[in-house]
C-alpha cells in the first residue's frame, strides 16, 4: 500500500486575525504547516506530501517548508476558494503522483493507494493518531476519520431564524448603558450524546474513493455556504461507510487566539 498526503494550509485565517495566512503563524517559533507536515510525516508511512497554499503565497509557502530544519520535502499547489476546492486540487496532484509510481512499478502491480487529508491547522495531532488512520484503512476500511466522545450536551437549533432581543427583554431588567442585544434560537432536537463524535484530522481515503466522492460533490466546492467541511461528508454522499477511529485532544483545530495559545501551553507542557 501506497500512502500520500494532502495538508491544507490554503486558508486565510480569518478566525486567527493574523497579518498573513493562519498556517504560515508560528506555534513556538515554527510554522503551524510545518509542525502539521512533520505530524504526518513521523508516522514514517507518507512517501509522497502536496501542500495547498492561498493562491498568491505559493512560493512563500515552498520557502518556508524548504527551509525548515530539516527540510519539509512537499509539492505545493494553489488552492481554491473552499477547502473542498483546495482538498479538490490537492486530489489532482496525487492522482498524477499515483499514476506515475504505478508506471514505474509496470503493468500487473498495481498498488492500492491510501491518501490523508490534514488540516495545517491542526499542527499537534500525535503520531499515534495518524498509524490508527492509516491501520484502519490498511485493514480495508476505504474512508477513516478520527473523532472524540463529545462532553457537552449538543442541540440542533432551527436555521437562520436569530432574532435579537434586547438585554431587558431577556432577563426582565432595564440593560445597564442601553439595550444590549441577545441573540436567541429555537432548539429542535438534542441528539443522543452518546452517538455523537466530534471528527478531526488526517482523514484517510482509498484514493479512488476520494477522488470519486470530489468528482460527484464538485458542484459544492464553489463557495462555503455549500462546501464540506470535511472530506468524509463527500463519502457519505455517495452512500459510502465512513469509520471512526479514536483521535486525541491534542488534535485540537487551531481557529481562534485562545486556540493558539492552548497549543502553547500544550507544547510547553510536553
Ligand atoms: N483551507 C484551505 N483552503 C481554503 C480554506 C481553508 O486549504 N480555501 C484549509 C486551512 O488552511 C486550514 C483548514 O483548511 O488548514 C481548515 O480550515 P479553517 O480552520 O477554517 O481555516 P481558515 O479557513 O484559514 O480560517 P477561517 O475560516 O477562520 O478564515
Ligand atoms: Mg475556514
Amino acid at each position: 500500500m501506497r500512502v500520500a498526503a494532502i495538508l491544507t494550509a490554503a486558508g486565510s485565517g480569518s478566525r486567527l486575525g493574523a497579518s498573513g495566512p493562519k498556517a504560515l503563524v508560528a506555534l513556538a517559533g515554527v510554522p503551524l504547516v510545518v509542525r502539521a507536515a512533520r505530524a504526518l510525516l513521523a508516522s514514517g508511512q507518507v512517501e509522497h506530501l502536496v501542500v495547498t497554499a492561498p493562491a498568491d503565497q505559493v512560493a512563500v509557502m515552498e520557502h518556508v517548508l524548504s527551509s525548515a530544519t530539516p527540510p519539509v520535502i512537499a509539492e505545493v499547489v494553489a488552492g481554491g476558494a473552499t477547502r473542498q476546492a483546495s482538498v479538490a486540487a490537492g486530489i489532482a496532484r496525487i492522482v498524477a503522483w499515483a499514476d506515475g509510481a504505478t508506471e514505474t512499478d509496470g503493468p500487473g502491480d498495481e498498488t492500492r493507494s491510501v491518501v490523508l487529508v490534514h488540516d495545517a491547522a491542526r499542527p499537534l495531532v500525535p503520531e499515534a493518531v495518524v498509524r490508527r488512520v492509516i491501520s484502519a484503512v490498511e485493514a480495508g476500511h476505504d474512508a477513516v476519520i478520527p473523532g472524540l466522545a463529545v462532553t457537552d450536551t449538543v442541540k440542533q437549533v432551527e436555521q437562520g431564524v436569530a432574532r435579537s432581543i434586547t438585554g431587558a427583554e431577556a432577563d426582565g431588567r432595564a440593560p445597564l448603558g442601553g439595550p444590549a442585544l441577545v441573540d436567541i434560537l429555537r432548539v429542535v432536537a438534542t441528539p443522543d450524546r452518546s452517538t455523537l463524535r466530534a471528527v478531526q484530522t488526517p482523514q484517510g481515503f482509498a484514493l479512488d474513493l476520494l477522488r470519486r466522492a470530489h468528482e460527484a460533490g464538485a458542484s459544492r466546492a464553489a463557495d462555503e455556504a455549500s462546501a464540506a467541511t470535511d472530506d468524509a461528508a463527500l463519502v457519505e454522499a455517495l452512500g459510502i461507510d465512513v469509520w471512526v477511529v479514536a483521535g486525541h485532544e491534542d488534535a485540537l483545530k487551531v481557529t481562534t487566539p485562545r486556540d493558539l495559545a492552548l497549543a502553547e501551553i500544550l507544547l510547553a507542557g510536553s
